[in-house]
């Protein structure tokens, strides 16, 4: 049954937004509250994973069972996944990364003088990208939020990073996706695909859980 389908397995997951800091006091952030990932760990806990989960700033509690780890900024993010990772079977990055971050975070709290203000940003590192780049890597799947042409960029996103499944949620449907209760999901693989429909979020964490648990049997068989 589902309270042992993950018995035995080590699962971890990001989850949350990260915050990228410009100065002592202020930050670049987004708008990812967190729930998606809390509620995958959850349900990966329910279903006997030991469970890792890298938390970025969140104000959610930690899920019974779940061993949490809590960082700020993606750089962080990528040291706790990696120093985590060994023995992992399965990895989902849920997190919603900053893609930039300030050069250099300021010493000192930057003074309103000019009329305009550049910031100087630099990429973060693809933690998903990069752990799915290992020889050793667990089954890794990532997460895409997208607006428009949804399963085109999910699936050119799971050839590109290497990945073994993709859950795309469409964002900017009232209800939905960030900061929500409720999502829904297209999920993909190279030779398939499925469709979690709208639901709470612990439910399509608890339906995506089983689609990846089929495929980790697929490809173990
Ligand atoms: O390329 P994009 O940012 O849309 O990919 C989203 C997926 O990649 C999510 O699963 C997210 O957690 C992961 N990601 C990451 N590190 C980044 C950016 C995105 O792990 N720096």
């Amino acid at each position: 049954a589902d309270a042992t389908r993950l018995a035995g397995r080590r699962v971890l997951i990001t989850a949350g937004p990260t915050c990228e800091d410009i100065d002592p006091v202020r930050y670049i952030g987004n708008r990812s509250s967190g729930k998606m990932g809390f509620a995958l760990a959850e349900a990966a806990a329910a279903m006997g994973a030991e469970t890792t989960l890298v938390a970025g700033p969140v104000a959610l509690a930690t899920p019974a069972g779940v061993s949490r780890v809590d960082v700020r900024s993606a750089a962080q993010m990528r040291e706790a996944v990696l120093a985590a990772l060994p023995g992992q079977d399965l990895f989902i990055a849920a997190a919603a990364v900053a893609d930039y971050a300030p050069a250099q975070a300021a010493a000192d709290k930057i003074k309103k003088t000019g009329e305009s203000l550049t910031l100087a940003l630099v990429r973060t590192p693809d933690i998903l990208a990069e752990v799915a780049a290992r020889a050793d890597r667990p089954f890794t799947v990532g997460f895409a939020a997208e607006t428009r042409e949804v399963e085109a960029y999910a699936r050119d996103k799971l050839v590109r990073k290497r990945l073994d499944m993709i859950a795309a949620n469409r964002v900017g449907l009232p209800g939905l996706g960030f900061e929500a209760d409720d999502n829904a999901l297209s999920v993909y693989w190279a030779d398939g695909g499925a469709e979690i429909g709208v639901a709470p979020k612990p439910l399509v964490a608890r339906r995506l859980l089983q689609l990846i648990a089929d495929r980790m049997e697929h490809r173990a068989a």
